[in-house]
């Protein structure tokens, strides 16, 4: 059984890559960092006896590349892990990183699991887990690429759920909280101090694979009781009359 995964130098990738080792699962593993990809493979083929392979590929440029991998190699499982975010106002930020997370967010997403469905549907045996995130479901400034995007992955994996199933094909939505992985390290985020959010707040990235893995057939997976409860809060109608309130309080006509 193979399976294949984005993102996966770093962070809940990377645990998706151990969690499936330990299952014995052969697998294939897409980032760009090519160093960071050669140590996990020595390192689980080591631990676990598996065979591991890696390609260094840039989703914002080298979708046809991935989706040619999906084709020759055929998974059992496919997760789409790679994403990033920048903060900002929509408007502050260049068009070109606009641009990016269209692609990696949504065109590597849409077309990896259009690829993977083909023949999953005729072997009828198949799961995906594509990975958006709690920002996705909750209303916020400062994020609108990332949030809209990731509501989109939500979206889409939740109506592929539903169509797939006949297939006995699992597709999951996985949107975790704060997660400790390398996600607010990155270039995009130079002032982000974690210890300015609680630290009941944050998980780790193995307990989100571990629960995403165990519950594969929740079409949409929101990790841990307290991110359900969070979620559960923002769709009340008091914070969605306090969304309403803001969007009031400045004039146009
Ligand atoms: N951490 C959180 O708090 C959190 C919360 C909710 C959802 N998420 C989502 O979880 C997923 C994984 O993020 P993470 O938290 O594990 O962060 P991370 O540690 O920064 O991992 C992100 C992964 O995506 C890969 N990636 C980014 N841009 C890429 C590109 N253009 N082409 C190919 N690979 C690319 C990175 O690899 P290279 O840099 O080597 O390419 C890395 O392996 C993301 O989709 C993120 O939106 C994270």
């Amino acid at each position: 059984m193979t399976a294949l995964i984005t993102g996966a130098s770093d962070g809940i990738g990377k645990a998706f890559a151990y969690e499936l080792a330990k299952k014995q699962y052969n697998l294939i593993l897409i980032a760009r960092r090519e160093e960071l990809l050669s140590k996990i493979k020595s390192s689980l083929e080591k631990e676990y006896n598996i065979s591991v392979n890696y390609y260094s590929l840039d989703l914002t440029t080298q979708i046809n590349e991935f989706c040619q991998i999906i084709r020759d190699n055929k998974p059992d499982i496919l997760i789409n892990s790679a994403g990033f975010g920048r903060p900002g106002l929509f408007v502050d930020l260049d068009f070109a990183c606009h641009a990016e997370m269209l692609s990696v967010h949504i065109e590597a997403v849409v077309k990896s699991n259009y690829e993977a469905l083909k023949y999953m549907r005729e072997k009828k045996e198949g799961m995906i887990i594509n990975i958006s995130s709690l920002a996705g479901l909750i209303l916020g400034k400062g994020y609108t690429m990332y949030g809209s995007t990731k509501h989109f992955i939500a979206d889409f994996s939740q109506r592929l759920a539903f169509e797939a199933r006949k297939d006995n094909v699992y597709i999951q939505a996985l949107c975790p909280g704060f997660t400790y992985t390398g996600f607010h390290d990155t270039e995009y985020y130079p002032h982000f101090d974690r210890s300015k959010y609680p630290k009941f707040l944050w998980q780790s990235p193995e307990s989100v694979t571990q629960e995403s893995l165990k519950k594969y057939k929740t079409p949409l997976l929101i990790p841990r009781t307290l991110n359900r409860f969070i979620y559960i809060l923002s769709q009340t109608l008091l914070f969605k009359y306090i969304i309403a309130k803001i969007m009031k309080s400045s004039k146009f006509v």
